[in-house]
């Protein structure tokens, strides 16, 4: 079986008006591809419950922060094609990115609230290139369902955010994050880590998984968070950018009668990593 590779919009519109036609129910999971396991877990999640699914690689400029970043990111388009083989899927979509933007595009959708703290503070501007990005695919692929991992958990809720407020005809459904046995969660920058980063990056998630049980537990917050820190600290991180307790549907504050999520950002030898995990409410 090989996978089908759809560069042109309109090419994939003539397939997606005989789905419609045949009134098979859309199914989308939008990539930067670098595909592994916790790509094919939504690709499966979305073959189990769609007629039709669409996979999208593109790497999209508009949400990196620096050319340099979006230069790294790894490109492996034949791979990505030979990995979803076997899961059968309808179309991988891989437009150009004068198909995206073309010269004359001027629309930014910028999504305010959810978007503004931790990866927003950080990252100025990326939230504003996710949300175009996404909004386009969504219209592109006139999906009824898309499949985003929470492993981006700050992403799924800029997206869900933006699907109300436009009344965007598609329905968000959040995927588990995948994890290494070691824990570590699956993401494509792990790719540029060494073999001893990658040992080393496992801290993370003993870090976030033990803080959430102390404070599940009764230990208080600032304490959970500073044991962790020092964990992450010890692991060899360079930098902590973020390591904060929120709201899990808002991430303003944390309530102790909510749900909340730890959500953390650190730097290892000049790779990124993002995580989160639940917290449950205390009463
Ligand atoms: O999560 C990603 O890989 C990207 O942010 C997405 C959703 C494909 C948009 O470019």
């Amino acid at each position: 079986m090989t996978t089908p590779i759809i560069r042109r919009l309109d090419d994939l519109r003539a397939n997606l008006r005989e789905w419609k036609r045949n009134g098979d129910l859309v199914g989308v999971v939008p990539t930067m591809g670098a595909l592994h396991d916790g790509h094919l877990s939504l690709v499966r999640a979305a073959k189990a419950s769609c007629d039709r699914v669409i996979v999208t690689l593109f790497v999209n400029p508009r949400q990196f922060n620096s050319p340099e970043d979006f230069a790294k990111y790894p490109r492996t388009e034949i791979a990505d094609a030979e990995i979803l083989a076997p899961l059968d899927v309808d179309a991988l979509f891989v437009p150009h990115v004068a198909e995206m933007y073309p010269l004359a595009h001027a629309t930014t959708i910028s999504i305010s609230g959810v978007s503004e703290p931790l990866e927003g503070a950080h990252r100025p501007g990326h939230f504003d290139g996710v949300a175009t990005v996404v909004a386009l695919l969504f219209n592109m692929t006139q999906a009824d369902r898309a499949f985003f991992g929470e492993k981006d958990w700050q992403q799924l809720l800029v997206v869900q955010r933006m699907v109300t407020d436009l009344r965007l005809p598609v329905e968000i459904v959040p995927c588990p994050s995948i994890r290494t046995e070691s824990g570590l969660a699956l993401s494509s920058r792990n790719q540029r880590l060494s073999d001893q980063a990658r040992a080393r990056a496992v801290a993370l998630p003993e870090a976030l998984f033990e803080a959430a049980d102390a404070i599940a537990k009764g230990k208080t917050v600032d304490n959970a968070i500073a044991s962790a820190r020092a964990r992450i600290s010890i692991a060899g991180f360079d930098d902590i950018e973020y390591l904060e307790l929120r709201d899990s549907a808002t991430l303003g504050p944390a309530q102790a009668d909510r749900p909340a999520r730890l959500l953390v950002a650190a730097w290892l030898d000049g790779v990124r990593l993002i995580d989160n995990v639940a917290v449950p409410p205390s009463s």
